[in-house]
Protein backbone atom coordinates (compact mmCIF):
# COMPACT_ATOMS: atom_id res chain seq x y z
CA UNK A 1 0.00 0.00 0.00
CA UNK A 2 1.28 3.65 -0.76
CA UNK A 3 -0.30 6.74 0.43
CA UNK A 4 0.29 9.68 -1.93
CA UNK A 5 -0.21 13.52 -0.40
CA UNK A 6 1.41 14.11 3.46
CA UNK A 7 -0.51 17.39 3.68
CA UNK A 8 -4.03 17.80 6.00
CA UNK A 9 -5.45 14.63 5.11
CA UNK A 10 -2.91 12.91 3.94
CA UNK A 11 -1.47 11.62 7.60
CA UNK A 12 -5.53 10.67 8.70
CA UNK A 13 -4.77 7.84 5.75
CA UNK A 14 -1.08 6.84 7.14
CA UNK A 15 -2.39 6.23 10.66
CA UNK A 16 -6.09 4.01 9.31
CA UNK A 17 -3.26 2.47 7.01
CA UNK A 18 -0.77 1.48 9.15
CA UNK A 19 -3.31 0.16 12.32
CA UNK A 20 -5.39 -1.76 9.63
CA UNK A 21 -4.86 -5.61 9.61
CA UNK A 22 -5.43 -5.90 5.82
CA UNK A 23 -2.77 -3.38 4.87
CA UNK A 24 0.81 -3.19 5.20
CA UNK A 25 1.77 0.63 4.12
CA UNK A 26 5.14 0.60 1.88
CA UNK A 27 5.63 4.02 0.92
CA UNK A 28 4.14 7.43 1.84
CA UNK A 29 5.00 10.18 -1.52
CA UNK A 30 4.94 13.60 -1.51
CA UNK A 31 6.57 15.99 -3.91
CA UNK A 32 7.42 17.86 -0.25
CA UNK A 33 9.60 14.38 0.87
CA UNK A 34 10.24 16.59 4.35
CA UNK A 35 6.61 16.82 5.15
CA UNK A 36 6.06 12.93 4.28
CA UNK A 37 9.12 12.37 6.65
CA UNK A 38 7.80 14.64 9.48
CA UNK A 39 4.44 12.73 8.87
CA UNK A 40 6.49 9.27 9.28
CA UNK A 41 8.56 10.28 12.46
CA UNK A 42 11.98 9.09 12.57
CA UNK A 43 11.44 5.31 13.24
CA UNK A 44 9.04 4.10 10.51
CA UNK A 45 9.58 1.08 8.15
CA UNK A 46 7.42 3.58 5.78
CA UNK A 47 9.38 4.87 3.18
CA UNK A 48 9.10 8.70 2.52
CA UNK A 49 9.81 9.76 -1.49
CA UNK A 50 8.70 12.56 -3.61
CA UNK A 51 9.24 10.11 -6.56
CA UNK A 52 5.65 8.54 -7.79
CA UNK A 53 7.21 6.83 -10.91
CA UNK A 54 9.47 4.29 -7.97
CA UNK A 55 6.44 3.90 -5.99
CA UNK A 56 4.18 2.97 -8.59
CA UNK A 57 7.01 0.39 -10.00
CA UNK A 58 7.34 -0.98 -6.88
CA UNK A 59 5.80 -4.84 -7.61
CA UNK A 60 4.58 -5.44 -4.15
CA UNK A 61 2.50 -2.46 -4.12
CA UNK A 62 -1.14 -3.18 -4.87
CA UNK A 63 -3.12 -0.36 -3.71
CA UNK A 64 -2.75 3.33 -3.39
CA UNK A 65 -4.75 6.37 -1.75
CA UNK A 66 -4.37 9.76 -2.89
CA UNK A 67 -5.07 13.02 -0.67
CA UNK A 68 -3.39 15.34 -2.80
CA UNK A 69 -5.48 18.83 -4.19
CA UNK A 70 -8.59 17.79 -6.13
CA UNK A 71 -6.52 19.43 -9.29
CA UNK A 72 -4.02 16.59 -9.59
CA UNK A 73 -6.36 13.73 -8.54
CA UNK A 74 -6.75 12.73 -12.66
CA UNK A 75 -2.86 13.13 -13.27
CA UNK A 76 -1.78 10.97 -10.02
CA UNK A 77 -4.79 8.41 -9.97
CA UNK A 78 -4.50 7.39 -14.16
CA UNK A 79 -0.41 6.82 -13.81
CA UNK A 80 -1.45 4.44 -10.59
CA UNK A 81 -4.24 2.65 -12.75
CA UNK A 82 -1.80 2.50 -15.58
CA UNK A 83 0.63 0.65 -13.08
CA UNK A 84 -2.19 -1.67 -12.60
CA UNK A 85 -2.80 -0.76 -8.84
CA UNK A 86 -6.51 -0.03 -7.10
CA UNK A 87 -6.87 3.75 -6.35
CA UNK A 88 -8.51 5.17 -3.45
CA UNK A 89 -9.13 8.98 -4.12
CA UNK A 90 -10.01 11.94 -1.87
CA UNK A 91 -12.85 13.39 -2.23
CA UNK A 92 -13.52 15.35 -4.68
CA UNK A 93 -13.16 12.60 -7.27
CA UNK A 94 -11.58 15.21 -9.36
CA UNK A 95 -11.63 18.42 -10.47
CA UNK A 96 -14.32 18.04 -13.12
CA UNK A 97 -16.91 15.47 -14.25
CA UNK A 98 -15.38 14.73 -17.56
CA UNK A 99 -12.31 14.23 -15.17
CA UNK A 100 -14.50 11.98 -13.19
CA UNK A 101 -15.42 9.99 -16.40
CA UNK A 102 -11.88 9.31 -17.74
CA UNK A 103 -10.70 7.33 -14.21
CA UNK A 104 -14.00 5.86 -14.23
CA UNK A 105 -13.68 4.24 -17.53
CA UNK A 106 -10.07 3.47 -17.29
CA UNK A 107 -10.71 1.69 -13.77
CA UNK A 108 -13.52 -0.37 -15.65
CA UNK A 109 -11.20 -1.11 -18.91
CA UNK A 110 -8.66 -2.36 -16.29
CA UNK A 111 -10.46 -4.30 -13.77
CA UNK A 112 -9.40 -2.27 -11.08
CA UNK A 113 -11.17 -0.73 -7.75
CA UNK A 114 -11.43 3.06 -8.04
CA UNK A 115 -12.74 4.16 -4.65
CA UNK A 116 -13.52 8.08 -3.74
CA UNK A 117 -13.13 8.49 0.01
CA UNK A 118 -16.35 9.88 0.46
CA UNK A 119 -15.80 9.85 4.41
CA UNK A 120 -19.23 11.01 6.04
CA UNK A 121 -20.61 7.64 4.58
CA UNK A 122 -18.81 5.08 6.64
CA UNK A 123 -19.67 7.37 9.83
CA UNK A 124 -21.88 5.02 12.27
CA UNK A 125 -24.59 8.12 12.26
CA UNK A 126 -24.59 8.19 8.80
CA UNK A 127 -25.37 4.57 7.85
CA UNK A 128 -28.04 4.21 10.67
CA UNK A 129 -29.87 7.24 8.95
CA UNK A 130 -29.46 5.34 5.54
CA UNK A 131 -31.48 2.21 7.22
CA UNK A 132 -33.90 4.77 8.39
CA UNK A 133 -34.72 5.98 5.34
CA UNK A 134 -34.37 3.30 3.17
CA UNK A 135 -36.34 0.45 5.80
CA UNK A 136 -39.33 3.30 5.09
CA UNK A 137 -39.23 4.02 8.89
CA UNK A 138 -38.97 7.62 8.64
CA UNK A 139 -41.98 7.47 5.90
CA UNK A 140 -41.41 9.43 2.51
CA UNK A 141 -38.65 12.07 2.53
CA UNK A 142 -39.97 15.43 2.23
CA UNK A 143 -36.86 17.97 2.65
CA UNK A 144 -33.17 17.85 4.00
CA UNK A 145 -31.42 20.43 5.11
CA UNK A 146 -27.82 20.51 5.45
CA UNK A 147 -25.60 23.40 7.46
CA UNK A 148 -21.99 22.80 7.81
CA UNK A 149 -20.47 26.39 8.49
CA UNK A 150 -17.49 27.77 10.44
CA UNK A 151 -14.32 29.48 10.06
CA UNK A 152 -12.70 27.52 7.32
CA UNK A 153 -9.58 27.40 5.49
CA UNK A 154 -10.26 29.36 2.12
CA UNK A 155 -8.92 27.27 -0.10
CA UNK A 156 -6.22 28.47 -3.00
CA UNK A 157 -8.15 26.54 -6.01
CA UNK A 158 -11.75 26.08 -5.03
CA UNK A 159 -14.51 27.59 -3.82
CA UNK A 160 -16.50 26.55 -0.94
CA UNK A 161 -19.18 24.80 -2.64
CA UNK A 162 -16.34 22.46 -3.91
CA UNK A 163 -14.74 22.38 -0.60
CA UNK A 164 -17.17 21.37 1.86
CA UNK A 165 -20.55 20.17 -0.66
CA UNK A 166 -19.17 17.11 -1.69
CA UNK A 167 -19.85 15.73 2.24
CA UNK A 168 -23.43 16.58 2.11
CA UNK A 169 -23.74 15.57 -1.56
CA UNK A 170 -21.98 12.19 -0.48
CA UNK A 171 -24.43 11.71 2.34
CA UNK A 172 -27.46 12.82 -0.03
CA UNK A 173 -26.16 10.29 -2.40
CA UNK A 174 -25.60 7.97 -0.11
CA UNK A 175 -28.97 7.72 1.95
CA UNK A 176 -31.65 8.25 -1.11
CA UNK A 177 -33.79 5.64 -1.68
CA UNK A 178 -33.13 3.83 -4.81
CA UNK A 179 -34.97 5.50 -7.94
CA UNK A 180 -34.71 8.93 -6.33
CA UNK A 181 -32.56 11.33 -7.92
CA UNK A 182 -31.73 14.98 -7.54
CA UNK A 183 -33.47 16.44 -10.97
CA UNK A 184 -32.29 19.92 -10.48
CA UNK A 185 -29.33 22.14 -9.04
CA UNK A 186 -29.49 26.08 -7.74
CA UNK A 187 -25.97 27.56 -5.96
CA UNK A 188 -26.07 31.21 -4.82
CA UNK A 189 -22.80 32.05 -3.39
CA UNK A 190 -20.60 35.11 -2.19
CA UNK A 191 -17.21 36.22 -1.94
CA UNK A 192 -17.55 39.33 0.53
CA UNK A 193 -13.85 39.34 1.55
CA UNK A 194 -12.50 39.13 -2.04
CA UNK A 195 -11.07 35.76 -2.02
CA UNK A 196 -11.76 35.39 -5.75
CA UNK A 197 -14.12 32.62 -5.13
CA UNK A 198 -17.27 31.73 -3.52
CA UNK A 199 -17.00 31.82 0.21
CA UNK A 200 -20.39 31.26 1.04
CA UNK A 201 -22.81 29.09 -1.07
CA UNK A 202 -26.35 28.06 -1.26
CA UNK A 203 -27.89 24.62 -2.84
CA UNK A 204 -31.49 24.35 -3.46
CA UNK A 205 -31.69 20.92 -5.27
CA UNK A 206 -34.99 19.30 -6.24
CA UNK A 207 -35.86 15.56 -6.07
CA UNK A 208 -37.03 13.66 -8.33
CA UNK A 209 -40.09 13.01 -5.95
CA UNK A 210 -40.63 16.65 -5.39
CA UNK A 211 -38.94 16.99 -2.22
CA UNK A 212 -36.23 19.79 -1.59
CA UNK A 213 -32.51 19.45 -0.33
CA UNK A 214 -30.84 22.33 0.64
CA UNK A 215 -27.47 22.91 1.58
CA UNK A 216 -25.54 25.99 3.13
CA UNK A 217 -21.93 25.87 3.46
CA UNK A 218 -19.43 29.21 4.36
CA UNK A 219 -16.20 29.27 5.48
CA UNK A 220 -16.75 32.53 7.28
CA UNK A 221 -18.60 32.02 10.16
CA UNK A 222 -17.34 32.96 13.61
CA UNK A 223 -19.46 29.64 15.14
CA UNK A 224 -19.13 25.98 13.73
CA UNK A 225 -22.78 23.87 12.87
CA UNK A 226 -23.32 21.00 11.53
CA UNK A 227 -26.45 19.98 11.73
CA UNK A 228 -28.93 18.01 9.10
CA UNK A 229 -32.36 17.97 9.17
CA UNK A 230 -34.00 15.09 7.21
CA UNK A 231 -37.98 15.30 7.70
CA UNK A 232 -39.86 12.40 6.14
CA UNK A 233 -43.96 11.96 6.14
CA UNK A 234 -43.73 9.95 9.74
CA UNK A 235 -40.74 10.62 11.40
CA UNK A 236 -37.93 13.38 10.97
CA UNK A 237 -34.00 12.97 11.54
CA UNK A 238 -32.17 15.53 12.83
CA UNK A 239 -28.59 14.78 13.10
CA UNK A 240 -26.30 17.62 15.14
CA UNK A 241 -22.53 15.98 14.44
CA UNK A 242 -21.18 18.51 17.57
CA UNK A 243 -23.66 16.54 20.22
CA UNK A 244 -22.05 13.24 20.64
CA UNK A 245 -24.44 12.63 23.42
CA UNK A 246 -27.33 13.20 21.27
CA UNK A 247 -25.87 13.34 17.29
CA UNK A 248 -29.02 11.48 16.32
CA UNK A 249 -32.23 12.39 17.67
CA UNK A 250 -35.29 10.71 15.68
CA UNK A 251 -38.52 12.98 16.35
CA UNK A 252 -42.35 11.30 15.78
CA UNK A 253 -42.92 15.10 15.40
CA UNK A 254 -45.21 16.31 12.23
CA UNK A 255 -47.78 17.41 10.76
CA UNK A 256 -50.57 15.10 8.86
CA UNK A 257 -53.28 16.50 6.49
CA UNK A 258 -55.61 13.87 7.09
CA UNK A 259 -58.42 14.51 4.14
CA UNK A 260 -60.09 13.18 1.36
CA UNK A 261 -58.50 14.47 -1.60
CA UNK A 262 -62.12 15.36 -2.61
CA UNK A 263 -62.70 17.66 -0.49
CA UNK A 264 -60.30 20.46 -2.24
CA UNK A 265 -57.18 22.03 -1.16
CA UNK A 266 -58.69 24.87 0.96
CA UNK A 267 -61.54 22.68 2.87
CA UNK A 268 -58.58 20.22 4.04
CA UNK A 269 -56.00 23.06 4.97
CA UNK A 270 -58.99 24.72 6.98
CA UNK A 271 -60.14 21.42 8.79
CA UNK A 272 -57.96 18.32 9.07
CA UNK A 273 -54.24 19.23 9.75
CA UNK A 274 -53.42 18.05 12.73
CA UNK A 275 -49.93 18.05 14.71
CA UNK A 276 -48.12 14.87 16.26
CA UNK A 277 -46.19 15.61 19.09
CA UNK A 278 -44.51 12.14 19.86
CA UNK A 279 -41.46 11.22 21.60
CA UNK A 280 -38.07 11.90 20.52
CA UNK A 281 -35.40 8.92 19.99
CA UNK A 282 -31.78 9.42 20.41
CA UNK A 283 -30.25 5.86 19.33
CA UNK A 284 -27.10 4.75 20.98
CA UNK A 285 -24.39 4.57 17.64
CA UNK A 286 -20.86 3.07 17.71
CA UNK A 287 -18.28 5.24 18.47
CA UNK A 288 -16.00 4.61 15.51
CA UNK A 289 -13.82 6.42 13.33
CA UNK A 290 -15.01 6.34 9.78
CA UNK A 291 -11.95 6.05 8.10
CA UNK A 292 -11.22 2.72 9.69
CA UNK A 293 -14.58 1.57 8.27
CA UNK A 294 -13.28 2.71 5.13
CA UNK A 295 -10.13 1.34 4.84
CA UNK A 296 -11.67 -2.17 5.70
CA UNK A 297 -14.42 -1.18 2.59
CA UNK A 298 -11.48 -1.05 0.53
CA UNK A 299 -9.53 -4.37 1.66
CA UNK A 300 -12.80 -5.98 0.57
CA UNK A 301 -13.31 -4.21 -2.63
CA UNK A 302 -9.84 -5.30 -3.41
CA UNK A 303 -9.93 -9.23 -2.12
CA UNK A 304 -13.70 -9.70 -3.62
CA UNK A 305 -13.70 -7.10 -6.63
CA UNK A 306 -16.74 -6.00 -5.61
CA UNK A 307 -17.11 -2.18 -5.87
CA UNK A 308 -17.19 -0.28 -2.66
CA UNK A 309 -20.16 1.42 -1.29
CA UNK A 310 -18.81 4.95 -2.28
CA UNK A 311 -17.11 3.97 -5.92
CA UNK A 312 -16.08 5.80 -9.04
CA UNK A 313 -19.65 6.04 -10.13
CA UNK A 314 -20.31 8.16 -6.57
CA UNK A 315 -18.12 10.02 -6.94
CA UNK A 316 -19.08 11.02 -10.70
CA UNK A 317 -22.48 11.77 -8.90
CA UNK A 318 -21.51 14.21 -6.91
CA UNK A 319 -19.17 15.68 -9.60
CA UNK A 320 -22.22 16.13 -11.42
CA UNK A 321 -23.96 17.96 -9.01
CA UNK A 322 -21.25 20.34 -8.01
CA UNK A 323 -20.59 21.13 -11.97
CA UNK A 324 -24.25 22.02 -11.94
CA UNK A 325 -23.91 24.17 -9.15
CA UNK A 326 -20.92 25.84 -11.01
CA UNK A 327 -22.97 26.49 -13.76
CA UNK A 328 -26.27 27.61 -11.80
CA UNK A 329 -23.79 29.84 -10.03
CA UNK A 330 -22.21 31.38 -12.99
CA UNK A 331 -25.70 31.71 -14.27
CA UNK A 332 -26.77 34.27 -11.45
CA UNK A 333 -28.77 31.06 -9.15
CA UNK A 334 -30.95 29.90 -11.90
CA UNK A 335 -32.18 26.31 -11.76
CA UNK A 336 -29.60 23.63 -13.83
CA UNK A 337 -31.21 20.75 -15.12
CA UNK A 338 -29.43 17.41 -14.63
CA UNK A 339 -30.14 15.37 -18.23
CA UNK A 340 -30.96 11.51 -17.62
CA UNK A 341 -27.84 11.74 -20.38
CA UNK A 342 -25.32 12.10 -17.85
CA UNK A 343 -25.39 16.11 -19.17
CA UNK A 344 -26.56 19.45 -17.44
CA UNK A 345 -28.55 21.55 -19.36
N1 LIG B 1 -12.39 13.17 3.43
C1 LIG B 1 -12.30 14.31 4.08
O1 LIG B 1 -13.04 14.57 5.04
C2 LIG B 1 -11.26 15.31 3.66
C3 LIG B 1 -10.88 16.33 4.53
C4 LIG B 1 -9.91 17.24 4.08
C5 LIG B 1 -9.37 17.11 2.82
N2 LIG B 1 -9.80 16.11 2.00
C6 LIG B 1 -9.29 15.96 0.63
O2 LIG B 1 -7.93 15.52 0.69
C7 LIG B 1 -7.22 16.03 -0.44
C8 LIG B 1 -5.98 16.78 0.04
O3 LIG B 1 -6.41 17.87 0.83
P1 LIG B 1 -5.43 18.53 1.93
O4 LIG B 1 -6.27 19.50 2.66
O5 LIG B 1 -4.69 17.46 2.66
O6 LIG B 1 -4.40 19.31 0.97
P2 LIG B 1 -2.95 19.86 1.37
O7 LIG B 1 -2.67 20.96 0.40
O8 LIG B 1 -2.85 20.13 2.84
O9 LIG B 1 -1.96 18.64 1.07
C9 LIG B 1 -1.75 18.13 -0.23
C10 LIG B 1 -0.36 17.49 -0.26
O10 LIG B 1 -0.21 16.86 -1.53
C11 LIG B 1 1.10 17.12 -2.00
N3 LIG B 1 1.08 16.99 -3.46
C12 LIG B 1 0.51 17.82 -4.35
N4 LIG B 1 0.63 17.34 -5.61
C13 LIG B 1 1.28 16.16 -5.49
C14 LIG B 1 1.70 15.17 -6.43
N5 LIG B 1 1.45 15.31 -7.73
N6 LIG B 1 2.35 14.08 -5.96
C15 LIG B 1 2.60 13.93 -4.64
N7 LIG B 1 2.24 14.83 -3.71
C16 LIG B 1 1.58 15.93 -4.12
C17 LIG B 1 1.44 18.50 -1.49
O11 LIG B 1 2.84 18.68 -1.43
C18 LIG B 1 0.78 18.48 -0.11
O12 LIG B 1 1.67 18.04 0.89
C19 LIG B 1 -8.21 16.92 -1.21
O13 LIG B 1 -8.80 16.17 -2.24
C20 LIG B 1 -9.26 17.25 -0.15
O14 LIG B 1 -10.54 17.54 -0.68
C21 LIG B 1 -10.72 15.19 2.42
Amino acid sequence: MAVVGAGYWGPNLVRNFQSSPDFRLAWLCDLDVARAKKVLGGYSTVQPTDDLALVLADENVAAVAIATPAGTHLDVAMQALAAGKHVLVEKPLAATYAEGVELVAEAERRGLILMCDHTFCYTPVVTRIRELVHSGEIGDLQFLDSVRINLGLVQRDIDVLWDLAPHDLSILDFILPAGVEVVSVSAHGTDPIGAGRACIGYLTLQLSTGAIAHVHVNWLSPIKVRTTIIGGSKRTLVWDDLSPTTRLAIYDRGVDVAAPEELGDEARRNLLVSYRSGDMVAPALLEREALSTMVAQYAAAIRTGTPPLTDGRAGLRVLRILEAASASLRAGGVAVRLDTDGGIS
